[in-house]
């Protein structure tokens, strides 16, 4: 994608991932607003990078993003870029009576938000050059991590509505993008400073560097063995297969050909 001249809004921004994508998007040239619940941690990242913008945002109600939305969309008018970050990872038992609350928690604002602010942006994007719907999932979406269960199960379905998205948008300007990153230090289970996790910052600057290409699939090289199982040719398959369905013809694609 481009990666300077855009006006870009990135939810979970004022931490970990979202708070360092934001800030390399911001040097790299980019009017930035970040959005989350944490007011004040949202005005101290904004102080700290004088020209960003903040928006409270609570990602898990439906009210919460129609009116977050409609705020961004009337004071910054020039948005092209969303980028869907905010998530939350808990440990679960799937094998084990499950807790009610945390999965609805989990699965409104890891799978629910992103498509219902996705939604309440997509009109407005569809009138605007070079725009982009940006998705963090991550590699657990292709490899389930069985203690986050429920978690994993939440990105994998971000990863299967993100293609049947880019799929739909495809005639449209709009491009749909795909970060998804291995274990990262951040406060994320905690993991700021656990040592089989790739330190945030030479994660962001991969990523800013494929970010810069063509990629619809944004992947750190450390990503690329879990992401590698469910097949790299995924999306090729899922194209031809909604083309010959939307034509009315069989398709080419053979479906047991697609490893589980
Ligand atoms: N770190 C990793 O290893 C890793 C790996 C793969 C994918 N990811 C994904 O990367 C994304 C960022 O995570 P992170 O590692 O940077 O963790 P993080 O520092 O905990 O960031 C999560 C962000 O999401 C925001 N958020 C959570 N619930 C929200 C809600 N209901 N409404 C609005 N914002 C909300 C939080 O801000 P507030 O609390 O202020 O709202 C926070 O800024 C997540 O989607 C995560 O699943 C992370």
């Amino acid at each position: 994608m481009k990666t300077n001249g855009n006006t870009i809004f990135i939810t979970g921004g004022a931490s970990g991932i979202g708070r360092a994508l934001a800030e390399a998007l911001h040097q790299a040239g980019n009017t930035v607003i970040i959005a989350s619940r944490r007011k004040a941690l949202l005005e101290a990242v904004v102080q700290a990078n004088p020209g960003m913008v903040s928006l409270v945002l609570d990602v898990s109600t439906a009210d919460g993003i129609q009116s977050a939305a409609k705020e961004a969309i009337t004071r910054f008018p020039d948005i092209n870029v969303v980028i869907n970050n905010a998530g939350i990872m808990q440990i679960d038992d799937a094998a084990a009576v499950l807790d009610d609350a945390q999965m609805l928690d989990i699965l409104s604002t890891n799978l629910l938000g992103p498509m219902r602010l996705t939604s309440a942006f997509v009109e407005h994007l569809k009138t605007k050059k070079d725009a982009v719907i940006m998705y963090v999932t991550s590699v657990l979406g292709f490899v389930p991590l069985a203690p986050a269960a429920v978690y994993s199960a939440t990105k994998a379905a971000m990863h299967s509505f993100a293609m049947s998205q880019r799929f739909m948008l495809r005639n449209s300007g709009v491009r749909v993008l795909e970060i998804a990153p291995p274990w990262v230090q951040t406060d994320l289970l905690n993991s700021n400073e656990e040592p089989r996790a790739m330190p945030l910052k030479p994660f962001i600057e991969e990523t800013m560097a494929v970010l810069a290409t063509d990629a619809d699939e944004i992947l750190v090289e450390r990503a690329n063995v879990l992401r590698s199982r469910p097949g790299p040719g995924e999306m090729a398959f899922v194209t031809e297969f909604n083309r010959a369905f939307l034509s009315g013809v069989s398709s080419t694609a053979n479906p047991t050909d697609v490893r589980a």
